[in-house]
């Protein structure tokens, strides 16, 4: 395996190669990146990619961009021991060399759940992802389930303008309690770790009432919402019924929708979703 960190060095090591699958990530790999490299491992005879890159664009002036975690040393390891063959790990500099005035925005899409709280969060996930497209030049990229709403982006995004990747998106990769992986779980003390699973189940039992029958979409979001909040830890963020296409959030619940949540645990931001 190698790791570069430049366009040039990448170009050069992808050099005639015909088949290319990227993983892009931004790093702090745990077992759900795993799955997604191994996913692209088994589909792909050829080269498999992963990018690591904490990409400034996408977080707001108040988030968590300078304490995200990024252990390189430990990734690289994980990278190797899981048959990638390629990591690309670029700077700040090199992706973003000039102020960048370009940007990629995927209205509606974007404009609910997690839009709604992280103003410019998808615009720089766009950007960064088609410019690591056009970098890579994959023929097929890989995304977790996990983050449904980045995921949703990233197949309009590529559908409106004709980019030539095809999207495959992999499930979510949980605990044994249910607790999606995901890098923020290690900002979590030990009684926030305890009290994180509720998401999850908060999410399940909606499912279940939508199963069960129950159509009002506010009942069962209300409902969710007293439930998670029973835990003095939790502060409820969102927790919206949508719909698969454009994620609008629905009146009336029926059995083609995705429930889509985030939570506050002291001050770690949690997101889970689940399909129906
Ligand atoms: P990051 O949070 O590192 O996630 C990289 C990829 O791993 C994403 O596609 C995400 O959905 C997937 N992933 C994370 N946790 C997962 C889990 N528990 N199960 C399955 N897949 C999981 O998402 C990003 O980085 C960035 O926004 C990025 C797309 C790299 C653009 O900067």
């Amino acid at each position: 395996m190698r790791a570069v960190h430049t366009v040039k060095e990448l170009h050069t090591a992808l050099k005639s190669k015909e088949h290319v699958g990227l993983v892009p990530t931004m790093g702090a790999l745990h077992a759900g990146h795993a799955k997604l490299i191994e996913t692209a491992r088994g589909e792909s005879g050829g080269v498999v990619v992963v990018s690591i890159f904490v990409n400034p664009i996408q977080f707001g002036p108040n988030e968590d961009y300078s304490r995200y975690p990024r252990p390189l040393e430990q990734d690289l390891e994980i990278c190797k021991r899981l048959g990638v063959d390629l990591v690309f790990a670029p700077s700040v500099e090199e992706m973003y060399p000039q102020p960048q005035l370009t940007f990629v925005e995927v209205s509606r899409v974007s404009e609910h759940l997690c839009g709604k709280f992280r103003p410019g969060h998808f615009r720089g996930v766009a950007t960064v992802v088609l410019k690591l497209f056009n970098i890579v030049q994959p023929q097929v990229a890989y995304f977790g389930e996990k983050d449904m709403q980045q995921l949703e982006v990233i197949r309009r995004m590529v559908a409106d303008l004709n980019v030539p990747v095809k999207i495959v998106g992999v499930p979510t990769v949980r605990e044994p309690d249910g607790l999606a992986l995901s890098s923020r779980n290690n900002y979590l003390s030990e009684p926030e770790r305890q009290a994180a699973p509720a998401l999850y189940a908060a999410l399940k039992h909606a499912a279940g009432r939508i199963r069960a029958g129950e159509k009002d979409a506010a009942k069962i979001q209300s409902a969710a919402i007293a439930e998670l909040e029973q835990s003095p830890l939790i502060r409820v963020e969102y927790f919206e019924i949508v719909d698969p296409g454009e994620l609008q959030p629905v009146v009336t619940a029926d059995r083609n929708v995705r429930i889509a949540a985030a939570i506050w645990i002291g001050k770690t931001r949690l997101i889970d979703n689940v399909f129906l």
